[in-house]
């Protein structure tokens, strides 16, 4: 596969086939997805010894697990003997994970404890200990979230994330400005959709430009005070904001915006008081600790390759999962202040799932433009013409000239998505970490 000719950022083309390619998607599975730190699962879900949550990466599913000495781990959720799910269950808690199959079972630590006849069939031969679940080769715990990679060579999860940790903290940290403090809200919304994983994580990158498709949406008014005759569907508190497009080595890239000095709160919450103190005192506060600092406030953004986020409202983690070429599976994970009063959990509850997930009126706008992207870059004749990615070419600010680190663009820009594509290509030509840090040149892609 020519991957270099599929990504031409010079003239903004990008082909059609890397949306919809049977081949090229199984090279994905192999050359992003046994690479890349993927998000994983939160801490919150796991929060006792024995607790599980079965999460995937890639098309594979993993047991994200805290064993009894309280480490947590993520295993590959296959049974060493002949690959029957260890783990049959979405969560709960376990002393061992027994395969139904044959009934070898392994503690939470991975070791193969059990196996039924060991003495008579096995004792000359087998070993148990070679015969562990197969863990992954890092894995890191980021203000609760966890990530994993496949890859031992692959640079420490913070490096990975580089600069585009300050955007991601702004989703993960307490509204008050405390550092971390997140838990997901009750369960994560999962469904599957006829869509290549790209699309939406592309989408999340900051596609500003794709608003008049929720057009419905703003004029019901779905926000969280859409009671009040507050129109849209969220609060508006970026109303006067600089907006803010910037992308890192590696292919993250985020919409944020720096709201002016001495912005006041916006109260979008006024049929609930509770609520509405709730945020008004998190605004206060979060203004004292961090001062200048406050006035960058986060919107969306995908840490590369599929885990993407809301910062504010919705606010959520979303990570797509591939199943197929045209198969995505989507699970928002909702997070909330752990020690948030349960009145504002409750309200931010109901508010997320009229939002997102598989019924959530945005998220259904979101999926009817992905399945239909998708499909449209099936055909023969779709697959002769690239798709256009030429929005405000060449006009990214200078290196180290942005407000905020990184590839700032300060107007609605496609430079998000062509650096995206940029870093899958140089992961495509299996370039090393250092190409793909941006700290070398890619040895088989262009430049650009
Ligand atoms: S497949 Fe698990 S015990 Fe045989
Ligand atoms: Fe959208």
């Amino acid at each position: 596969m020519n991957y270099s000719k599929m990504i031409d950022n010079e003239r903004g083309l990008i082909s059609r086939e890397i949306f919809s390619d049977k081949d090229i998607f199984e090279e994905e599975l192999e050359r992003v997805f046994t690479r890349a730190w993927l998000f994983v699962g939160h801490e919150s879900q796991i929060p006792n010894p024995g607790d599980f949550f079965t999460s995937r990466m890639g098309t594979e599913s993993v047991i994200l697990t805290r064993d009894k000495k309280n480490k947590i781990h993520v295993f590959h959720n296959s049974c060493r003997h002949r690959g029957m799910k260890v783990c049959q269950y979405d969560h709960g808690n376990t002393q061992l994970f027994t395969c139904p199959y044959h009934s070898w079972s392994f503690t939470t630590e991975g070791k193969l404890f059990g196996v039924p006849q060991y003495k008579g069939l096995y004792e000359e031969h087998l070993n148990k200990d070679e015969w562990s679940l197969i863990e992954v080769a890092q894995i890191y715990n980021y203000k609760g979230t966890i990530w994993a990679t496949w890859d031992k060579d692959a640079p420490d999860f913070l490096t990975y994330l580089g600069e585009a940790k300050t955007h991601l903290d702004l989703a993960l940290d307490c509204r008050d400005g405390r550092e971390g403090g997140s838990e997901v809200l009750m369960g994560v919304h999962k469904w599957i959709i006829p869509c290549n994983w790209k699309v939406a994580a592309e989408n999340f990158l900051g596609d500003t430009y794709h608003n008049v498709s929720h057009r419905s949406v703003d004029l019901v008014g779905i926000g969280p005070s859409a009671e009040a005759g507050v129109k849209g569907r969220r609060d508006n508190e970026l109303e006067f904001a600089k907006h803010l497009w910037v992308n890192f080595p590696g292919g993250h890239g985020v919409h944020s915006a720096i709201v002016p000095e001495d912005s006041p709160f916006v109260n979008t919450f006024q049929n609930n008081p509770v609520v509405a103190d709730y945020f008004q005192y998190c605004h206060d506060e979060r203004k004292r600790r961090m001062g200048e600092q406050a006035r960058l406030m986060p919107f969306v953004g995908t840490i590369f390759p599929n885990a993407s986020f809301h910062g504010r409202q919705p606010r959520s983690i979303c990570v797509w999962h591939p199943h197929g070429p045209e198969k995505t599976e989507a699970w928002r994970f909702f997070l909330v202040d752990k020690d948030a009063p349960q009145e504002v959990k409750d309200f931010m509850r109901r508010y997320y799932m009229r939002y997102s997930g598989p019924a959530g009126m945005t998220e259904q706008d979101d999926m009817e433009n992905w399945n239909y992207a998708t499909a449209g870059s099936r055909g023969p004749i779709a697959r002769r013409y690239p798709y256009n990615y030429m929005q405000s070419l060449g006009t990214a600010l200078p290196p180290g000239e942005g407000p905020v680190a990184g590839n700032v663009s300060l107007q609605v820009s496609e430079e998000n998505p062509r650096q995206f594509y940029r870093a899958w290509r140089n992961y495509m030509n299996e370039e090393s970490w250092d190409v793909l840090a941006d700290k070398a040149p890619a040895q088989k892609g262009q430049g650009n």
